[in-house]
């Protein structure tokens, strides 16, 4: 487990802000993945860890297989460097990214398109031209719940059923220069959403089910076109739910790595904290308030609280309402506040993974009491892929 005065005393000589990635939590995490995706193949989400580092590190374990890219540009990149499985894991409207993935007989082999509309099909051959490798497409689904009109999940794919699915499938198959190669149903309810509730509950396993009818229709109805290499699913939050379906070849997963605060509310599971940030503290405005420097990285989504980073060590700590993570100074309150002297430190979480590697250039692999070694973020190699 990590402690405040282990990673202290590993990080001595560093000046904060800084990010660190503990190895044992990460190590112990990556066997709790493996663990519920019981036996089915791990696919990293990229977007997730935004270190090449520590997504390598992931795929040094026979579990783990490939990388779910979130931007094409990103897929070439990883495949020029010799990542030889990489599925993007949303359409790209990105023209360059589409030409440099056309110019290389390797690239085409590596790389997976994600699509889900004929759109997406002109837009590439517009781009890429005929003269061409054939490229792989994966159709991407919409694995929502709908209840009485509502629409429980999130907007992604207009393809719902199996005959949607069909008439894409039969699209691609009629075009040149494509070669259809996977299902992806993405369970963003499941995955993504903190048990805190009983109804958020119930939805979820109302959609468990629903989605495991429907997704063996499709799958079924796509394989009569193609055949297919794979059937992603799931996410973090969904290991469990989505490999209990013997449809699905593969599950992506990211975030669990890391172990963000927005995991601390799931009730299957529970990531140990890897990934964590340093703040110093720069002032005291009162006896149970230190102000820290920086800290203003709230996570993607819906703004709210549940998006701000999270105090962890010492426990105890709170970001005020009013004043939430500031761009520049971030107030934080509670008792252990008292004991906080000008200089000492905060650690803190991102609420979610890999957005935290959009602030920092390096991490630092902390094991045990000591750094093990640096090693760039994404950001730190030069990349801002969106
Ligand atoms: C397509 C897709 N698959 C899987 C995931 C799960 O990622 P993680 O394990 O980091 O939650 C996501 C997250 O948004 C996603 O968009």
């Amino acid at each position: 487990m990590i402690s405040r005065d282990r990673l202290d005393a590993a990080t001595a000589d560093l000046e904060p802000p800084f990010a660190v990635v503990d190895l044992d939590a990460f190590e112990h995490n990556a066997d709790a993945l493996v663990k519920r995706a019981d036996k089915v193949p791990l696919r990293v989400a990229s977007k997730s860890i935004r270190c090449r580092a520590m997504v390598e590190t992931a795929l040094q374990r026979r579990e783990f297989f490939g990388v779910m890219a979130y931007s094409l540009a990103e897929a070439v990149w990883l495949a020029d460097l010799g990542v030889d499985d990489i599925l993007v894991g949303y359409p790209t409207a990105d023209r360059a990214a589409l030409r440099d993935l056309a110019a290389s007989e390797a690239r085409a082999a590596a790389i997976t398109l994600m699509v889900d509309s004929s759109d997406h099909l002109d837009l590439v051959n517009d781009a890429a031209g005929a003269a061409r490798p054939d490229l792989r497409v994966c159709i991407d689904i919409d694995a929502s719940l709908r209840v009485f009109g509502a629409h429980l999940g999130v907007r992604r794919s207009p393809l719902r059923t199996p005959a949607d699915a069909e008439r894409l499938a039969a699209e691609v198959a009629k075009r040149s220069g494509f070669r259809l190669t996977g299902v992806m149903f993405y369970e963003a309810q499941i995955a993504g959403l903190p048990d805190t509730s009983a109804a958020v509950r119930l939805v979820k396993s109302r959609s468990a089910a629903e989605l495991a009818a429907r997704r063996t229709r499709v799958v079924d109805a796509v394989r009569r076109i193609a055949p297919l290499d794979l059937v992603n699913g799931g996410g973090t939050g969904s290991l469990e739910v989505t490999t209990a379906d013997p449809v699905v070849t593969e599950v992506t997963a990211g975030s669990g790595l890391f172990g963000p605060a927005l995991f601390d509310r799931y009730r299957a599971f529970r990531p140990q904290p890897a990934a964590l940030f340093a703040l110093p503290v720069t002032r005291r405005p009162a006896a149970r308030i230190a102000t820290l420097f920086g800290g203003g990285y709230p996570a993607s989504g819906p703004a709210g609280r549940s998006r701000l980073p999270v105090p962890t060590l010492p426990g105890g700590l709170r970001m005020l309402r009013g004043e939430g993570a500031g761009e520049v100074q971030t107030p934080v309150a509670g008792t252990a506040a008292r004991d906080l002297r000008v200089g000492d430190r905060v650690w803190l979480r991102h609420a979610k993974s890999g957005e935290l590697c959009e602030r920092f250039d390096t991490l630092h692999l902390v094991r045990g009491d000591r750094i093990e070694r640096s090693v760039p973020t994404y950001r730190g190699e030069g990349k801002a892929f969106g």
